[in-house]
């Protein structure tokens, strides 16, 4: 039995059929139910940026979660495979018409993914005041809060329907299969039959 821990939404839904796919049976949550329990998984329905914290403390075998935050949480577990799926990218956008100068001194910037977003500038040698914003990060350079963001782009049209526009990428993401660490050992031949088969669906499209 592999528990499955799987981000509440689009991806939960998009997995469950990929499932759906390879055992040729139904796999969906009950109404509000946040267990779904099958012949060989239990799948958990979980807040995204709490996949890998059920993973990570083997609260779950496996988990889908975005690479984008598998960076900026940094917890230790095994990335399986990449699924293609929830394909965006990390960047910084500025109002238009607006020039990245990393010289100008006190720069402020507004995110929800402060680690990326100090990574990014320490990497630079870049002193920066970072604003941590829980959403609706487009906001922040309209009304003077920050001279840029970093955010989730997967579109652009949030950015551009708010007069910002991408300066710089620092990292494409996309949806990843993790594994915890001792799992993929004690349960391996469990974890690396799952891996090959949602592999073939993905690799077929
Ligand atoms: C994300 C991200 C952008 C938007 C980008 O926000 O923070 O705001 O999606 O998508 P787009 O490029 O297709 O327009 P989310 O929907 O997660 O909401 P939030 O701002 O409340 O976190």
């Amino acid at each position: 039995m592999l528990t499955v821990a799987l981000p509440k939404g689009r991806i939960a839904k998009e997995t469950l059929e990929i499932f759906e796919q390879i055992f040729g049976s139904q796999f969906a949550f009950d109404d509000r139910k946040l267990i779904l329990e099958t012949e060989n998984f239990r799948f958990l329905l979980v807040r995204n940026q709490d996949v890998a914290t059920y993973v990570h403390r083997q609260a779950a075998d496996i988990g889908v979660v975005g690479l984008d935050t598998l960076e900026e949480q940094g917890l230790d577990v095994v990335r399986l495979l990449d699924l293609r799926k929830g394909v965006c990218k990390v960047a910084i956008g500025m109002k238009k018409g607006e020039k990245l100068d990393l010289t100008k001194p006190e720069l402020k910037v507004a995110t929800k993914m402060v680690n990326i977003t100090k990574r990014y500038f320490e990497q630079r040698a870049v002193s920066v005041d970072i604003i941590k914003l829980y959403g609706s990060i487009e906001l922040a350079p309209l009304v003077g809060l920050a001279d840029m963001i970093v955010d989730i782009v997967e579109t652009g049209t949030t950015m551009k329907q708010n007069g910002l526009e991408v300066v710089e990428d620092i990292m494409e993401s996309s949806t990843y299969l993790i594994a915890n660490k001792n799992s993929y050992i004690a349960k391996k031949d469990e974890i690396l039959s799952i891996y090959e088969k949602i592999r073939d669906v993905v690799k077929n499209g």
